[in-house]
C-alpha cells in the first residue's frame, strides 16, 4: 500500500443505508491509497455514483445524474458507477454511457484503487463478481456522520421476496464474525460517537455460524460509551423470543424498530413470498409490544403489487389502522428484471393510475393515524440526542430514542449530546420542544 498523493476522490451515494456505509467503506480504502476524499464533483479526479437498483425510478435518477456529471469532468477525469446498478447492468452500462469508465458491483470494492489505476491508463472495466467472504474487514470507513454511526453486520439477502432485486444485486447473505462487529463498535465509542446503527438486509437473521442476533445486541450493547443501539431493516420471521428477550433486556437497545410490512393482505403477502401472513405480522408486532410496551414501530409498504385487489389494498388499509404505525415509507410496485414477479400474467399488472390512487390512500391514512399518535404525544418527555442544524435557521435537530425528529432552540455546541426534552408541538410528523426546566414552552408548529 503506497500513500503517494493520487488526487482527489468525489462519490455521490444513492439509496439505503447500507450504499452509504459502503460508500464510507470505499473513501477509507481510497484514501488510504493516497485519494483525497471531497464533498463536490466539479474538478475531482475521480467521480463515483453509487447506486441503488431497487425501483425503475431509482435507476432513471442515476441515468440522468450521469450525463450530468458529464460536464464535471476533465478530459482524465475517471467516471465509476458501482453498487446495486452497476451489479445489476454490468459491462451493458459501459456501452449505454460511453464516458463512464468503470462499473463495480458491491463485492468488488476491494479491487478499487488498481481498477481507477487502470481507467486512469485507458482501461474500461466491469467487475460484477459475488464474493462470499467479503466483508472488508481491513477497510477503515471514512464516516460523514460524527453524532451516529453505521455499521454493516451483514451482506446479501437469502429470503427472495419476488418483487425484490436485492438478492440478484448483493447475493447471498453472510454475517461478519461478532468480534469484528464488536471491535468496529468499540473504535467508533472511543472517537465519542455513543449511538450505533447496526444494518443488514434482513438484519436480525445474523448469525455468524456460532452467534445469532440476540447476542450481537448483547455484546456489542456491552461496549463501554454506546448509548443508543439501533438495527435495520429486520424481518419479521427472524424475531425469535431470544432476540426480542435482548432487545428489552439491554438498555442501549432503542424503542424503535422498522419492521417493513409490505402489505397487509396474507394473499398480497403470499404472492409476494414474504413468508408470514397478516396475522403473522400482527403477532409479531403483539409479541414486540409485549416485551417493549414504548416501542415505535415503523415500516415500509408497497401498492399495487401484481394482482392486489381493491379487496386486498383495503386489508392494508386496516393493517396500518391496526398496527398504529408511526411511520412508514410507502412505494408504488416497481416491476424489476429478472424477479419473480416480472412472471406473473400481465393481466394482473395494476395500472400505474389505480396505483397511485391507492399510494394517496394509504399515505392519508398512515399521516392521520401518525398524528394522532403525535399529538397525544404532546407534554411528555424524551431525552434527546441532537444532530444538526435544522433546515429552518435556529433550530437544532434531534432524535428521542424511539427516533421522532424533535426540534428545539439551541447552539450547535449541543450537537452530540443529550437532553432531556418535553415535546410541546407538532406538524403531525415532526415535533417541537423545550428543554426541561429551562424557558416557557414554544408555540405549536405548523
Ligand atoms: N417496487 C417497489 N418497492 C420495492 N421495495 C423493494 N422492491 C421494490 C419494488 N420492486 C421496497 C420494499 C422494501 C423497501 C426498501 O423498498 O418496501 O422494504
Ligand atoms: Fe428484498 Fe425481501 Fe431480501 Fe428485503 S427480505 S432485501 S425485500 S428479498
Amino acid at each position: 500500500m503506497s500513500s503517494t498523493p493520487r488526487g482527489t476522490v468525489y462519490i455521490e451515494t444513492y439509496g439505503c443505508q447500507m450504499n452509504v456505509s459502503d460508500s464510507e467503506l470505499m473513501y477509507g480504502r481510497l484514501a488510504e491509497y493516497g485519494y483525497t476524499p471531497v464533498d463536490r464533483p466539479d474538478g475531482a479526479d475521480v467521480i463515483l455514483v453509487n447506486t441503488c437498483a431497487i425501483r425503475d425510478h431509482a435507476e432513471q435518477r442515476v441515468i440522468g445524474r450521469l450525463g450530468e456529471l458529464k460536464r464535471f469532468m476533465g478530459r482524465d477525469t475517471v467516471l465509476g458507477v458501482t453498487g446495486c446498478m452497476a451489479q445489476r447492468l454490468g459491462p451493458s452500462l459501459l456501452t449505454r454511457a460511453r464516458h463512464v469508465q468503470l462499473v463495480v458491483g458491491p463485492d468488488g470494492y476491494r479491487a478499487l484503487p488498481s481498477l481507477i489505476e487502470g481507467a486512469r491508463a485507458g482501461e474500461r472495466v466491469a467487475r460484477v463478481d459475488f464474493d462470499l467472504e467479503e466483508h472488508y474487514e481491513d477497510f477503515s470507513a471514512r464516516r460523514f456522520e460524527g453524532v451516529r454511526a453505521w455499521i454493516p453486520v451483514q451482506r446479501g439477502c437469502d429470503y427472495k421476496c419476488t418483487y425484490c432485486i436485492v438478492p440478484m444485486t448483493r447475493g447471498p447473505e453472510r454475517s461478519r464474525r461478532l468480534a469484528d462487529v464488536v471491535r468496529e463498535a468499540r473504535e467508533i465509542a472511543e472517537h465519542g460517537t455513543s449511538e450505533v446503527t447496526l444494518l443488514g438486509q434482513t438484519v436480525n437473521s445474523y448469525h455468524d455460524g456460532e452467534h445469532d442476533f440476540a447476542d450481537l445486541l448483547r455484546a456489542v450493547g456491552a461496549v463501554p460509551g454506546i448509548r443508543r443501539l439501533r438495527f435495520t431493516s429486520p424481518h419479521p420471521n427472524d424475531f425469535s423470543d431470544r432476540v426480542i428477550a435482548a432487545m428489552a433486556e439491554v438498555p442501549s437497545v432503542c424503542e424503535h424498530v422498522h419492521l417493513p410490512m409490505q402489505s397487509g393482505s396474507t394473499r398480497t403477502l403470499r404472492r409476494m413470498l414474504r413468508r408470514y401472513s397478516r396475522e403473522g405480522y400482527m403477532d409479531c408486532v403483539a409479541r414486540l409490544r409485549a416485551a417493549m410496551p414504548s416501542l415505535a414501530i415503523t415500516t415500509d409498504i408497497i401498492v399495487g403489487f401484481p394482482g392486489e385487489s381493491e379487496a386486498e389494498f383495503a386489508e392494508t388499509l386496516s393493517a396500518v389502522q391496526e398496527v398504529g404505525f408511526d411511520d412508514a415509507f410507502t412505494f408504488i410496485f416497481s416491476a424489476r428484471d429478472g424477479t419473480p414477479a416480472t412472471r406473473l400474467p400481465a393481466s394482473m399488472t395494476i395500472s400505474a393510475e389505480e396505483s397511485r390512487d391507492r399510494l394517496q390512500r394509504l399515505i392519508e391514512v398512515v399521516r392521520d393515524g401518525a398524528r394522532a399518535r403525535n399529538l397525544a404525544l404532546l407534554g411528555s418527555r424524551h431525552e434527546v440526542l441532537f444532530e444538526r442544524p435544522s433546515r429552518r435557521g435556529t433550530l437544532l435537530q434531534g432524535r428521542t430514542r424511539q427516533h421522532r425528529t424533535v426540534l428545539v432552540p439551541g447552539g450547535t455546541s449541543l450537537i452530540g449530546q443529550y437532553r432531556v426534552v418535553e415535546l410541546t408541538g407538532t406538524t403531525g410528523s415532526t415535533f417541537t420542544g423545550a428543554f426541561v426546566g429551562a424557558g416557557r414552552p414554544l408555540p405549536l408548529a405548523g
